[in-house]
């Protein structure tokens, strides 16, 4: 059977590859399969959190899930640390997993920057806990951006090497990624070599959710382009990456190709494209920001979605993690 998950960091802010890439993603899918969406708040404290920062972040998480239409009834929403079977079943995958895979993930390399010695041993083994993320409710899709690629198939691996060991052929199932539209990775406004993230120290350089209509539309105006003009249907973007960028964010906004929208711009100055992107992206971005600043005005609903969604999620995670034990000889009474 189909099941969708997936999850965001609570850590920094979220932007607008946040939402083109996961979170307007997640609603589109929901009504297809029983869906699963949390806050990785076991992930944030990767790297130090602040213990009070933390609590907000995870609420402001929630707040984007249902500000950019998940429906609480279908979709379980919660906190990863909320169910302690993602910490259960991450110690066995912790097991399962080689050093070899982990020391081939780039994540890694990149966060760990240049004193590797320092990073917590949590950084190092965060794919793992992701794969416990996905395979304790047996997801089979996960909408992710680009960038999660490569842990997704370090959880196939782990699923594949977890049922061959233990002679448990299909227990889990191995997840496809689910990386589609034109959003896949959205790059940052002032470099069209650089993914749009939230620890860019350029402001800039990100279209945050919490942006008023002003920002987003001076962000958009100022964004870096070219000396040229909008390209025509099946010209090469390869060498206007920023370009190829702001079309992709106007085709994934307005729910078009990539391909309409420089069809509706051919030839067209930046003069004209940019207005037009600013209004769309603060059309389609305030009703969200909007909503998710009166959710966390009063955090009261936002933590009854949580708690319960906890408990439903257990309920599917709680049978898994029995079983596992089981499987690998644990005892229990
Ligand atoms: P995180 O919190 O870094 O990012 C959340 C989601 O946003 C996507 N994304 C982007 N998409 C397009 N363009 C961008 N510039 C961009 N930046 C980020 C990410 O690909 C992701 O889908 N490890 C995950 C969280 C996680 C998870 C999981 C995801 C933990 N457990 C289990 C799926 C399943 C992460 O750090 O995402």
């Amino acid at each position: 059977p189909r099941r969708i998950l997936s999850g965001i960091q609570a850590s920094g802010a979220l932007h607008l590859g946040n939402y083109l890439g996961a979170l307007k993603r997640f609603t589109a899918l929901q009504d297809a399969a029983p869906t699963f969406v949390f806050v990785a708040d076991m992930h944030a404290i990767t790297v130090w959190q602040d213990p009070a920062l933390l609590t907000a972040q995870t609420r402001e998480i929630a707040a984007a899930y249902l500000a950019s239409g998940l429906d609480p009834k279908k979709t379980v929403i919660f906190p990863q640390s909320a169910v302690r079977a993602h910490a259960d079943l991450a110690w066995v995958f912790n097991c399962v997993a080689r050093l070899g895979w982990l020391d081939r993930m780039t994540q890694f390399k990149e966060k760990s920057g240049k004193h590797k010695e320092r990073a917590s041993v949590g950084l190092y083994t965060y794919p793992v806990l992701q794969a416990a993320d996905i395979l304790l409710y047996k997801a089979t899709e996960v909408p992710v951006g680009e960038d999660q690629k490569q842990h997704l198939e370090l959880t196939r691996d782990i699923a594949g090497k977890f049922n061959n060991d233990f002679g448990a052929p299909g227990y889990f199932p191995l997840p496809e990624p689910v990386i589609q539209g034109p959003a896949t990775r959205i790059m940052s406004l002032r470099d069209g070599s650089a993914k749009m993230s939230k620890s860019d120290p350029s402001d800039q350089s990100r279209i945050n959710l919490t942006d008023d209509a002003d920002a987003i539309a001076a962000k958009i105006k100022k964004s870096k382009t070219d000396m040229g003009v909008m390209p025509q249907v099946g010209e090469s973007l390869d060498d206007r990456p920023e370009v190829r960028n702001l079309i992709a964010i106007y085709a994934a906004l307005s729910d078009q190709t990539k391909d309409q929208v420089t069809a509706q711009f051919a030839g067209q100055g930046f003069g004209a494209f940019k207005p037009a992107l600013a209004d769309l992206a603060v059309e389609a971005l305030a009703p969200v920001t909007a909503e998710m600043r009166r959710l966390m005005a009063d955090p009261t609903e936002i933590d009854r979605v949580l708690k319960d969604g906890a408990e439903r999620a257990a309920e599917v995670a709680d049978p898994v993690v029995a079983e596992v034990k089981k499987i690998v000889g644990f005892w229990q009474a």
